[in-house]
């Protein structure tokens, strides 16, 4: 269901007899879609950058002679406001492309762990924040506010390496992938379905000046 509504979006949503869809536009446009990618690595910068050393102080590890509330207060309107920035530019971005990124298993997982993280910060400030002021000033915080900087930390890198990841097509739908990989990226909604190691046609290499069998492969062909 969501594989069509994407498909909507990508191929249909604003076009005309004599233009193509939105999305087709944003992502064929001069500067658009670059400036907006910039947008979304620059402020990534800002963002992991106030964010790891909030997780730095929680963890005992940086600053411990800075309250923690003192260096949570200086930093958290650069964390929120970049997070901010993060969330419109990767929306963006994913309506560029929304079917290939629906599919693409990189994407999925960045948005586990974007999920994860999003947990961590609800688990803080329900629980671990409470009793903040027992451990505002203390080197080491107890073990559950280290243990949320440690999750916190530990999850933001992995979105980052995820996100930089998705530009790569090794695992596109199509191509001869373990069935696992087709099932994670629901690869059988797509117009090639699933194609799977056994099923896979063998690769035989053309002489050369020919194309080869991987790039038609990579070409859905
Ligand atoms: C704190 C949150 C986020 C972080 C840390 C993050 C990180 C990244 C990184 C490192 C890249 C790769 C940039 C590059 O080097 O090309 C990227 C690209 C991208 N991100 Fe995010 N991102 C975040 C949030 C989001 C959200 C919420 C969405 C969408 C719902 C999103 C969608 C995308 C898309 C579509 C791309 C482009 C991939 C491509 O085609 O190259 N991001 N992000």
């Amino acid at each position: 269901m969501l594989h069509d509504f994407f498909r909507w979006i990508q191929e249909t949503l604003g076009a005309t007899a004599s233009a193509e869809s939105w999305s087709q536009q944003f992502r064929g446009s001069l500067n658009l879609w670059g400036i907006t990618e910039g947008t979304h690595v620059l402020t990534l910068m800002v963002f992991a950058g106030s964010i790891w050393l909030v997780d730095l102080r929680l963890m005992g590890v940086a600053f411990k002679s800075t309250p923690f509330s003192k260096l949570n207060d200086k930093v958290l309107p650069y964390t929120v406001v970049s997070f901010a920035v993060l969330i419109v530019t990767g929306i963006a971005l994913f309506l560029a492309k929304p079917v290939d990124y629906y599919h693409n298993v990189w994407f999925r997982a960045k948005m586990i762990f974007l999920i994860i993280a999003a947990l961590n910060i609800f688990w803080f400030h329900v629980k671990v924040q409470k009793n903040e002021a027992e451990w505002d000033e203390a080197d080491k915080p107890p073990t559950s506010a280290r243990l949320s900087g440690a999750i916190s930390l530990s999850s933001w890198v992995i979105v980052i390496i995820l996100g930089r990841f998705i530009a790569y097509n090794w695992y596109d739908c199509g191509k001869p992938l373990p069935g696992f990989v087709n099932w994670f990226a629901e690869c059988a909604s797509t117009p090639s379905g699933i194609v799977t190691a056994d099923a896979a046609p063998p690769l035989v290499f053309p002489a050369s000046g020919a194309e080869s069998s991987t790039s038609q492969l990579a070409q859905g062909r």
